[in-house]
């Protein structure tokens, strides 16, 4: 295993993640729908705006730390939920939750996990030796049965939000996987969460199911059965957008899902502005997709997103150097953003103000 402190940032992880995977699994992580176009443009979106820095306002030290919905995170950077850690790693998402939680941020443990979010929990606790911030990612079942018992579950291990993946009600088409014949997990794999706990240890696991089905009635539902906070990731429609803060819910993760969902969607960024405005300051907003520098995460803030999420840097890290590959990634991405918005003038996340940014579609 290389030393990943010699990586110098998210692009050299990446290109050592991929060194040390099977290349079928490489393409399970880097791969997305069809043409891939919207995965490259969320990355190349990013490139494209421009930074424009304020000079001479003779601040400190940046404070870069933030409470969403109640959690705390000592940065604006947050781990996206990302199936199957175990597939790079063997210590899998307890790898990942050690690394997050020592970075004090949050993680929000993928339903479709390698591991229970209750050892997830556990591992994350036992890191800092106290409190650590963990969300729960859901898909909703067509079995609402079973999803409120993965409600209660994530509940009482100690996830503090739940994020309501929207964006899937069907699958999304990796061709890459499709040549690869790469289907299902590998023996002795499984999504621990959907382990049905009536059958014990080697119990049947549940499919998981992306169902077309699944409408505002079942969020109505949710919100009836539970207390945390509900976020909706993969909202893309304006009028969605609308319909969420309507129906109550309490933040929103602009999300294309890393485009593997429906390709040629708008790249997150560039989507970013009209929802802002759509959302017009009610609830909090985060944003995934394509985030791989500290100029990106300013870039998101100055244009109205609350935090960022990432997604495969978190699998590379981990593919490259298991729980330090992950650490690194956070610390990297940490130095980088502290950084960008000292070179800003900015000492706070408010400094970070849209006018900061050329060429974003307002
Ligand atoms: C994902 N993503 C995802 N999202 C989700 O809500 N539930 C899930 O189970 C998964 N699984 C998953 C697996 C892999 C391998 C990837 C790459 C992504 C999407 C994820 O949460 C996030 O939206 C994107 O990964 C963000 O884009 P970047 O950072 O990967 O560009």
């Amino acid at each position: 295993m290389p030393d990943p402190r010699n990586l110098v940032n998210l692009a050299e992880i990446e290109a050592a993640g991929r060194a040390a995977l099977d290349p079928v699994y490489v393409d399970y992580i880097a791969g997305a729908a069809r043409d891939e176009i919207t995965a490259r443009a969320n990355e190349t979106a990013f490139a494209r705006l421009q930074l424009l820095p304020r000079m001479l306002r003779g601040g400190g030290k940046p404070q870069l730390d933030v409470t969403l919905l109640g959690s705390r995170a000592s940065m604006p950077i947050l781990v996206s939920p990302t199936a199957f850690h175990k597939l790079v790693d063997p210590d899998g998402e307890l790898a990942t939750a050690r690394a997050v939680a020592a970075a004090d941020t949050i993680m929000i443990v993928a339903m479709a996990a390698t591991v229970a979010v209750e050892e997830i929990a556990a591992a994350a606790r036992a890191a800092t030796g106290g409190h650590a911030s963990l969300w729960f990612q859901l898909y909703i079942q067509p079995d609402l049965e079973l999803t409120e018992r993965l409600v209660r579950r994530a509940t009482a291990a100690g996830c503090e939000a739940l994020v309501v993946t929207v964006d899937s009600p069907a699958r999304g088409a990796n061709e890459r996987n499709r040549r690869n014949g790469f289907t299902d997990l590998p023996d002795g794999l499984a999504c621990e969460n959907l382990r049905d706990p009536r059958d014990g240890e080697s119990g049947r696991v549940r499919q998981i199911v992306m169902s077309p089905e699944i409408s505002w009635s079942h969020i109505e539902w949710l919100r009836g059965i539970t207390s945390l906070p509900i976020l909706l990731k993969g909202l893309l429609h304006p009028e969605d957008v609308r319909a969420a803060v309507r129906n109550g819910v309490d933040g929103l993760v602009l999300s294309n899902h890393g485009g593997r969902q429906l390709d040629t969607v708008p790249s997150t960024i560039e989507l970013l502005p009209e929802v802002v405005a759509a959302v017009a300051g009610r609830v909090p907003i985060l944003l995934d997709g394509g985030v791989r520098r500290g100029t990106d995460v300013v870039k998101a803030l100055a244009l109205g997103a609350s935090a960022v999420g990432i997604g495969r840097p978190v699998l590379w890290g981990l593919a490259c150097a298991g729980e330090a590959g992950v650490h690194h990634v956070l610390e990297l991405l940490r130095e980088e953003f502290e950084h960008a918005l000292t070179l800003c003038g900015g000492t706070s996340l408010r400094d970070l103000t849209p006018d900061l940014v050329r060429g974003a579609s307002r």
